[in-house]
């Protein structure tokens, strides 16, 4: 089976939240499971080039620009698309040091659809290979479906394709005016095409020119058919209820493992949590807090953006500061958010600390070193940080929706009690997630059930393996289905 997976960003090459981590991860564990799969990722800069070698240019039909492919042989199977104009600049892959969408997105994404359907379609220099299936994520990659529609209809056959959503927020909507520019049919703008609201969009297309679409758990695929989940994509989800999926995302577990994680400052297991009281104490000390091994410490580490509920936290963290309780939060996003949570840090040293920052390393030892995590996420396509977490025995205090609802049991359940494993509240409100957080505290103070919850959510398993072999099962029923359409 010949797989292309097509992405914007890539651990440990580029990371701008969890589609990275899944990016890094699941590939490879296609590739296990015998998958002949090949990556397609713009080169923002890394690896160093001198790590890397050309492969070949690929002319982008319509747009005529020239890109290149270039690969690493610590990747094998893995494309970096180089094009210094729109990908080398200082900022990150979408938005400028500020914060800004780059202005021409739509071209510079377009591009990576392009030259994905080079690929695609075979027709690449020096790489003798055609994929049986293409798959796509997120808006970025919205338009490889499309185009490999464009192909049929001037008679050229395609791979299958299938588009994942992981976040339906993000839907690449543009001026309309941009279809020219791109060489476009108009008459493909249209409630049944390309068009969303007035505006081209890259999401649309890929959903309703794909043969198949996953999204990233189980209960975000029910929640995206509903008005209140589905970002006014609902009506197009419903229609497609039967070619919509859900598959849990995984743990990297060479990455994300407290037996050998070579961030922290001391390691430990399910057996023996020593090493965890270590890394509290460390954490405390190397952020300024005052080092006290009892006190209840929670974490948050996350884009600072409305999804992520933010706001929540906010209105509630005087009083949890105002309790004893202290709290960490690592960051970025923004401003306003940002700004808040500082002056909320410098009226209260020793017990709040901030740090607005992406800093792998440091989001390593907050794992480990809180006692619990906080997720109140409005909507959650799956999350990553809870499952960390729990991997880590620090109990997840999470919002009731998407891949948080899949993979954290609270405590008081009525569920079997070894699956409980976290709190978990129903209404994405600052009351609900505040009650929550007073009743972990409470449990904390309960040493021997506490420990016990820490030991079943370290049970836990959410590998990758398992995730591939869903898509892996999707992948065969896609064929299947256009074999038997044909
Ligand atoms: P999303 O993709 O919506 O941001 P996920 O939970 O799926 O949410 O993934 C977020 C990923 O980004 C996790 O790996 C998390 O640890 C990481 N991350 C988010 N913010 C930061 C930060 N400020 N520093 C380091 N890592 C971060
Ligand atoms: C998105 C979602 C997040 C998910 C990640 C990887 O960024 O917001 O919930 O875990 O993609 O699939």
């Amino acid at each position: 089976l010949q797989v292309l997976f097509v992405l914007s960003e890539m651990v440990p090459y580029s990371k701008t939240g969890g589609l990275a981590d899944v990016g890094g991860a699941l590939p490879l564990a296609l590739q296990q499971l015998g998958v002949d799969i090949r990556v397609l990722v713009p080169w923002y800069g890394r690896p160093d080039l001198n790590e890397m070698h050309w492969f070949c240019s690929v002319n982008a039909p319509y747009t005529q620009e020239t890109a290149e492919l270039w690969l690493t042989p610590n990747r094998p199977g893995v494309f970096f698309l180089r094009y210094p104009d729109y990908y080398e600049r200082d900022g990150g892959p979408y938005q400028n040091a500020q914060g800004q969408d780059w202005p021409d997105n739509p071209r510079r994404f377009a591009l990576l659809n392009r030259v994905a359907v080079e690929m695609a379609q075979g027709r690449v220099s020096g790489l003798d290979w055609r994929p049986d299936l293409v798959h796509v994520n997120d808006w970025q990659t919205g338009l490889v479906p499309y185009f490999l529609d464009l192909e049929t209809r001037i008679g050229s056959p395609r791979p299958a394709t299938l588009f994942t959503i992981h976040n339906l927020a993000y839907q690449g909507r543009f001026d309309p005016a941009i279809m020219a520019e791109l060489h476009l049919p108009a008459e493909d703008f249209h409630w049944q095409g390309t068009e969303l609201y007035g505006a081209f969009s890259f999401i649309k297309a890929g959903l309703i020119y794909s043969d198949q679409i996953s999204t990233v758990s189980p209960t975000y695929a029910q929640e995206i058919q509903t008005e209140v989940f589905g970002m006014g994509l609902q009506g197009l989800l419903q229609q497609r209820s039967t070619q919509l999926t859900g598959i849990l995302n995984g743990v990297d577990e060479v990455h994300w493992n407290p037996r050998a994680d070579p961030y922290l400052p001391a390691h430990y297991n399910a057996r023996s949590l020593v090493g965890k009281s270590q890394c509290k104490a460390q954490l405390q000390q190397s952020l300024g807090l005052e080092a006290q091994p009892d006190v209840f410490l929670l974490g948050m580490i996350s884009r600072l953006v409305e999804q992520k509920g933010v706001d929540m936290v906010l209105d509630i963290l005087p009083d949890l500061l105002q309790r004893g309780m202290q709290v960490i939060i690592l960051g970025s996003g923004e401003k306003y958010f940002e700004e808040r949570l500082q002056e909320l840090a410098a009226v209260h040293p020793g017990r709040l600390a901030v740090r607005i920052a992406f800093d792998e390393g440091l989001s390593h030892r907050i794992e480990a070193g809180v006692d619990a995590f906080l997720m109140p996420s409005r909507f959650e396509p799956c999350g990553l940080n809870q499952m960390y977490s729990l991997r880590y025995g620090t109990l997840p205090i999470v919002h009731h929706t998407g891949g948080l609802a899949d993979t954290v049991v609270d405590a008081g359940d009525f569920a079997r009690d070894e699956e409980r494993n976290g709190f978990v509240f129903s209404f994405a409100h600052s009351d609900d997630l505040h009650h929550a957080v007073l009743r972990a505290a409470a449990l904390y103070r309960e040493k021997s059930a506490w420990r016990h919850l820490q030991k079943q959510a370290m049970a836990g398993n959410h590998s990758w393996e398992h995730a591939a072999l869903s898509y892996l099962a999707l992948y065969h029923l896609i064929l299947e289905r256009r074999k038997s359409a044909q």
